[in-house]
């Protein structure tokens, strides 16, 4: 028998290694869909494999816990934002097991652990004087008696004139200003006019840290693009950055600052240390001042997706800096989830949250894909339904679960299970092993996508040597029956091999294999010694088929929870709905005469070049038609809408805007962002007819 060897690399040290890896903590207000565990996925997969092998590598997370949102939200379900959070947990917790993320510690950054550690990194900073006090003005609230965030606010934009605009950008033409250049703004808590107050502030003081900072991120830890993207923050200069919140706040009081409350943001990343410590406190091998201490040598990472680089890679750091304490080895950034090539969008169907896909589908299915797809760059990644069945079924179904399938039952039935004593095919197995240290490579680098395609490479050239030793056709002949033992025995060698590679993206199917095989849990390192001689279980499927039907009933069912999906980011909370379900004042019906609503057939929908929340409609009225700019683009796809027959306004003065002549508007309800609707008339409405 010849001594199988494993190479390895000069970059893979065999010495252990200490690691700490984060993903970005999940806002407790909304559930995990698809894009989320984008993130998720890619961190476990590394992490998985890092344990395999042999390192000491710690994976922690936690749930965002405070802020604005969270409180009116739990205001609005009448209950605490206690309450709030621990549903919130469960529901996270339970989403992340079924798509086997594995963390090492779950915790809140509602915990003892991170109001002391915020309170020390605040002090210390604040000792070195890098915390100032300033006294800014804000729109406040009078009837709900606080301060309101911009995206609480509304009115008319400063520029076009349209209403129920949010105070920073305009729906309709595009405009960017700030909440106090609204017109007749209005508080969407409750409706009242904001009034400006002054407030004291606390700032923390990053144009002091930008020597720092520029160091740090320029000295390669970071990815290109994004190092290259601070350089240019850099030449605009840093600003102070505001880490204060007035009561009422869902959070942590500032010390010694009476009613003022740290600013969300700045104890999150906190509770990544938080959530480590209160893992130090139950693991007698975890040691919370080696990782953290400023002189540390263990590894820490971060994995973020690409809109929350400036918290991770500026804030961060610098108040870690200030606190004395070691700041992160590198931040990892990746892009954002479309699927079937556009935003998730809930009125297609796409917007699925984790519990919706585990409905209908196995979740191994999308962490294979997503490995499949994953790069170490910042680039989006698309989640296309035909796609990634397609994929799943050819490469995990039909090439790997298949190799199995086709030795096993011989095995089973002529050997009682039992494979040969010696391997088949020595230079095949070698060459299968000599690939461990480019796979591992690849891992290491967060190239997955590229560690799958040299998986699947070697698992059609296994299928090959079974197609030419054809079993099948060698277990009907008389005298054969050491060339079926050999060949299957090899084909289940080759098999292991396989899914000891795929491990840390099937960690599920690998399990189950490890059960067939009657092995013990598989680690990098076991490659070396094939399984001779060795008595296997009986197979069972490892893996069923991507059924497209399952796909399509996903969707139907992520289109009908739409009205109880929770909110997501940059989605106003349902709270704000509020002002706008206010009716407004009595008219005469003159005035509302004076209205002429028309049917309209949409015959085209068009989107428009630089405008982001813009769709350019073509509108059929009867004898004319109109072009009209709708700022529907957030909801809506143009292939949505054309065809669709809805109510515009066709006497509204044509407005000038940016991207040309508006000649009406269409008739749209919803608070905005996903959740917009336009209106549609019943069936038999003719383009042209009044509504009356
Ligand atoms: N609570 C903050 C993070 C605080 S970290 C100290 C937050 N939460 S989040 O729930 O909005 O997002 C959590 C992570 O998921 C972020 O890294 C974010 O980039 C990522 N994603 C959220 N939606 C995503 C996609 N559609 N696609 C890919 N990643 C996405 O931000
Ligand atoms: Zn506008």
């Amino acid at each position: 028998m010849r001594a199988f060897k494993q190479v390895t690399s000069a970059n893979m040290t065999s010495t252990k290694r200490n690691i700490l890896v984060t993903s970005a903590l999940p806002y407790a207000n909304g559930s995990i869909h698809l894009g989320h565990l984008v993130e998720y996925i890619q961190t476990d997969i590394w992490v998985r494999y890092q344990k395999m092998q042999g390192h000491s590598c710690t994976y922690v997370c936690a749930d965002d816990a405070h802020g604005t949102p969270i409180m009116l939200n739990a205001q609005k379900l009448g209950i605490t934002p206690e309450t709030l959070i621990a549903n919130t947990d469960k529901e996270h917790r339970a989403d992340f097991a079924d798509f086997a993320v594995a963390f090492d510690n779950y915790y809140s950054t509602h915990s003892q652990e991170n109001r002391e550690l915020a309170e020390k990194i605040y002090l210390r900073n604040r000792d070195k004087g890098l915390i100032q006090k300033k006294t800014i003005e804000q729109f406040y609230d009078p009837e709900k008696e606080m301060f309101l965030p911009d995206r609480f606010i509304k009115g008319e934009c400063p520029r076009c004139g349209t209403t129920d605009q949010y105070g920073d950008n305009c729906e309709n033409c595009g405009a960017t200003y700030a909440a106090t250049d609204l017109k007749n703004p209005y508080s969407v808590v409750s409706g009242a006019k904001p009034e400006l107050k002054p407030s004291e502030h606390y700032f923390f003081d990053l144009p002091a840290q930008q020597a720092m900072l520029e160091n740090w991120t320029q000295d390669g830890r970071l990815q290109t693009g994004i190092a290259n993207k601070l350089q240019e923050w850099f030449k605009t200069g840093l600003m102070a950055w505001d880490i204060s919140r007035d009561a009422p706040y869902f959070g942590f009081e500032i010390p010694e600052a009476p009613g003022k409350f740290f600013y969300v943001w700045f104890d999150a990343p906190i509770g990544y240390l938080a959530s480590f410590k209160n893992l130090c406190a139950k693991r007698d091998d975890l040691d919370f001042e080696a990782y953290w201490s400023s002189d540390s040598s263990h590894e820490v990472y971060h994995f973020i997706g690409k809109d929350i680089v400036n918290h991770h890679t500026l804030f961060w750091p610098a108040m870690l800096d200030g606190a004395d304490m070691r700041k992160p080895t590198a931040v990892f950034v990746h892009g954002y989830l479309t699927v079937n090539g556009h935003k998730m969008s809930k009125s297609r169907g796409t917007f699925i949250n984790a519990r919706t896909y585990l409905k209908h589908l196995n979740p191994e299915y999308l962490r294979y894909y997503y490995a499949a797809k994953l790069g170490n760059g910042i680039e989006d990644l698309d989640l296309n339904l035909e796609d990634f069945a397609q994929r799943v079924n050819s490469d995990v179904v039909g090439k790997v679960v298949n190799i199995a399938s086709r030795c096993a039952g011989f095995i089973k039935k002529k050997f009682a299970g039992k494979l040969a004593a010696t391997l088949d095919d020595q230079d095949l197995y070698q060459a299968f092993i000599n690939a461990a240290d480019t796979i591992a490579t690849h891992y290491e680098q967060r190239e997955f996508s590229t560690a799958i395609r040299e998986i699947m490479a070697l698992a059609d050239q296994a299928n090959q040597y079974i197609d030419a030793k054809k079993p099948w056709v060698l277990a009907k002949e008389e005298g054969k029956d050491d060339e079926v033992q050999a060949a299957c025995s090899m084909g289940i060698n080759l098999f292991r091999i396989l899914v000891l590679y795929l491990k840390p993206v099937l960690p599920k199917l690998a399990g189950d294999a490890e059960a067939f095989l009657n092995i013990e849990p598989m680690s990098w390192h076991d490659i070396d010694s094939p399984l001779l001689d060795h008595t296997i279980n009986k197979f069972k499927p490892l893996m069923t088929r991507v059924e497209m039907d399952k796909v399509n009933a996903m969707i139907e069912d992520s289109k009908e929870s739409l009205a109880e999906t929770s909110k997501h980011k940059g989605q106003p909370p349902k709270a704000e709905q509020s002002a706008s379900d206010t009716i407004a004042a009595q008219i005469e019906y003159d005035d509302f005469a004076k209205v002429d609503l028309r049917i309209a057939r949409i015959v085209k929908a068009e989107h428009v070049e630089g405008a982001d929340k813009l769709l350019q409609l073509t509108l059929d009225i009867g004898n004319e038609t109109r072009n009209v700019f709708a700022g529907i683009k957030s909801a809506y796809a143009p292939e949505d809408l054309e065809g669709k027959l809805t109510v515009m306004v066709a006497n509204l003065k044509p407005r000038k805007m940016r991207f040309g002549i508006s000649e009406g508007m269409v008739l749209a309800a919803g608070p905005g962002g996903k959740d917009l609707f336009v209106l549609s008339p019943d069936e038999g409405a003719q383009p042209g007819m009044r509504v009356k």
